[in-house]
């Protein structure tokens, strides 16, 4: 129940994705909070307001000039009666009013009456994405403070196009809200944390590339844990298709060198956690154009150097922080591996997993790590990839403090 009495007024606007927001309102009952909706007029023509009050079991506010609702709440108290207000999913129009100002129906007049956070879940045609007037729409409200989830990357539900602007899911629309309103202990308060996440590209020519099977999905859990504990934190992401985590600024990248710039350019840090699966080895040159295949010719030989090691540099670097935390991925001699990553790299503890296909741990929602330090080797049992997340950010906030 971690939202537990936390009351969340969840404004739906009128976007194709307003049927997630069923699902949505379960999700966060389930947590333990208490939902109240609004919806705009167009959100009622997607879902109707006894299915919305119903889910929440409460009244659906949709009027501004209701004369009971605001004898008996009123726009103000709606506004203020919460811990948060969830905008899911937010229109384009919804958010072009909140950026200007406008208040010309209930939904927009609580967003310029609210003092509360507030939390906004894009939803829209990617082109209606890209478009120079959203894009300045979403940067405005991102300085007035508003903090977003999503969109993602994907098919649109009515359209047939696919693109960046869905709905984010429900789970990571309650995993962002978790962590918006969570008042629990914060031992990593003020700490400056980095973690890097993901695969990387290592371009063989500007169409093909050298790739793993990491998801992201452990590295960037312990970011979102991390954050969750205090600290700030900076996730160096390689190309994944999963959504940022929520209260961490991200920062992209598709390349090792790319990454290793990225990291060292972020230090000084008191922590880094790299848990990236960095390509060991890159195309010594890769081609300006597309090689083209050659008839008759066998194919291009491929040429590879060795690509920086991140761990190393990070862990011997001037501005080391004081905790390095390594991962370790392999399929063989887990442990010996392992420890002798540890006293090479530089790194006070080593989270050693057995990546091997059969375990389906690369790209699994599942994964069973060793931890390796100069006080041994701890066994942990097979956990999700966020209890892994949330024991190690623990522990992590354990070590540092010791
Ligand atoms: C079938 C259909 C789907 C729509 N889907 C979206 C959407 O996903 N996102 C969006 O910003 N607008 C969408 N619109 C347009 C909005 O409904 C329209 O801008 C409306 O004025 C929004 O009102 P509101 O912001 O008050 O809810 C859609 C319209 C239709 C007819």
């Amino acid at each position: 129940m971690t939202l537990a009495g936390k009351r969340i007024l969840l404004i739906i606007s009128g976007g194709i994705a307003a049927y997630k927001a069923l699902d949505l309102i379960r999700r966060l009952r389930e947590r333990g909070a208490a939902v109240r909706p609004l919806m705009t007029a167009a959100a009622q023509e997607f879902v109707t307001p006894l299915a919305v009050g119903a889910l929440a079991a409460d009244h659906v506010f949709t009027d501004l000039f209701s004369r009971e609702d605001e004898q008996d709440v009123g726009h103000i108290r709606l506004a203020r009666d919460c811990d948060l207000v969830l905008v899911a999913p937010a229109t384009a129009d919804l958010m072009a009013k909140m950026a200007n100002g406008l208040a010309n129906d209930l939904a927009s007049t609580v967003l310029l009456a609210t003092n509360r956070p507030v939390l906004v879940a894009p939803a829209m045609n990617p082109a209606m994405w890209a478009h120079p007037a959203t894009r300045r729409n979403v940067e405005t409200l991102r300085e007035d403070g508003i903090r977003f989830i999503g969109p993602e990357a994907g098919e649109m539900a009515e359209s047939g196009e696919a693109g960046l602007g869905r709905m984010a899911e429900p789970l990571a629309i309650a995993a962002a809200v978790e962590a918006l309103l969570d008042d629990g202990p914060k031992p990593l308060k003020g700490r400056r944390v980095i973690v890097t996440s993901g695969p990387t590209h290592e371009p063989i020519d500007p169409v093909r590339y050298i790739a793993n099977r990491s998801s992201g999905k452990q590295g960037h859990a312990i970011a979102a844990h991390l954050a969750r504990l205090g600290a700030d934190v900076t996730l160096v992401s390689g190309p994944v298709t999963i959504p940022d985590p929520a209260g961490v600024e991200v920062i992209r990248v598709e390349s090792a060198r790319e990454m290793l710039a990225a990291v060292t350019a972020a230090l000084p840090a008191d922590i880094g956690v790299f848990v990236a699966a960095v390509a060991d080895w890159r195309v010594a040159t890769s081609a300006d154009n597309k090689i083209k295949k050659k008839e008759g010719e066998g194919p291009a030989p491929l040429a590879l150097t060795e690509n920086p090691d991140i761990l190393k540099t990070v862990g011997h670097h001037e501005n080391r922080p004081r905790l390095v935390v390594g991962f370790a991925a392999e399929t063989a001699d887990v442990i010996a591996n392992a420890e002798a990553k540890l006293a090479r790299k530089g790194a006070d503890f080593i989270v050693a997993n057995d990546v091997s296909p059969a375990t389906g741990i690369m790209g699994g929602d599942r994964n069973r790590v060793r931890i390796v330090s100069k006080q041994g080797v701890e066994d942990w049992p097979d956990l999700s990839k966020d209890e892994v997340a949330e024991r190690l950010a623990a522990r992590i906030a354990e070590a540092f403090q010791a």
